[in-house]
């Protein structure tokens, strides 16, 4: 690994935002800038993984995308299906481990049950921590957390007390993996919508021109380069 990477970040979560404007820029249907959208990810997937990266986090569908037409939901949800299926053996063989985060029994049959099936199959991997945020929303997730500590505690199990920050994050689709270090949104955008936002306390946050479709590797890797020369101070003073 090149020098100028040091440190590298173990957790790069990223908003892959843009696909819908890279279609209209080259007069394409939206579901073709999803589908080179998935391109982008399988790449950004490969060089994570080359790196030896910790975590991946890749925001692939919020609990607010259904509102989008029937054909575009209708599109993204055939792409997550044929990413699980034409990919799943390249992910295995690279060891990278699979974790859905979001509300998977709110998916279509055939999406729940590849999911079901990539996440089983990849469970004994110790390679690239790889989540897929899908049906995913980070109010709904916080809120469920609160909801699971609370039932602890009516059941007697658990005192309000005992609940601290690492129980909590605990109770979240994240739990036991590191906190976001390096936050990229493609497109310029300059939001968090909904995503990781417990999780992303502390990240860093990059936010690059270039629409989803068109990051590139080169990209990515200077994104990552540029993270390693960052101060992070985590609320503190460094000398
Ligand atoms: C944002 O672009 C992107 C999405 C809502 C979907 C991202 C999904 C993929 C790249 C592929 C599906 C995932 C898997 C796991 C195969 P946008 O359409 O909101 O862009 P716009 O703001 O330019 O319209």
């Amino acid at each position: 690994m090149p020098e100028n990477m040091q440190p590298l970040p173990r957790h790069v979560a990223i908003i892959m935002d843009g696909n819908g404007r890279w279609a209209k820029q080259h007069k394409f249907e939206i579901a073709m800038g999803h589908r080179r959208g998935v391109e982008t990810l399988r790449e950004i997937v490969r060089c994570s993984s080359d790196l030896g990266l910790e975590v991946l986090t890749l925001y692939a569908f919020s609990t607010e995308n259904w509102k989008r037409s029937q054909a575009e939901v209708a599109a993204l949800m055939g792409l997550v299906l044929d990413f699980f299926h034409s990919d799943i053996d390249e992910l295995n063989e690279r060891r990278v481990k699979i974790r859905i985060l979001g509300d998977t029994d709110a998916l279509p049959g055939p999406q729940r049950e590849a999911v079901r099936g990539a996440q089983e199959i990849t469970a004994g991997n110790t390679g690239l921590q790889l989540n897929i945020a899908l049906n995913y929303g980070s109010r709904d997730e916080i809120v469920k957390a609160a909801r699971d500590l609370a039932s602890l505690v009516k059941e007697g199990r658990l005192e309000p007390e005992q609940i601290d920050q690492s129980l909590f994050a605990s109770k979240l689709y994240t739990a036991g993996q590191p906190d976001v270090d390096l936050l990229i949104r493609t497109s310029g955008e300059l939001r968090l919508s909904n995503f990781l936002l417990y999780q992303n306390a502390y990240a860093e946050m990059m936010f690059p021109e270039a629409l989803w479709p068109d990051f590139s590797v080169e990209q990515f890797r200077a994104a990552l380069a540029s993270f390693g020369k960052r101060d992070r101070r985590f609320g503190g003073r460094n000398a």
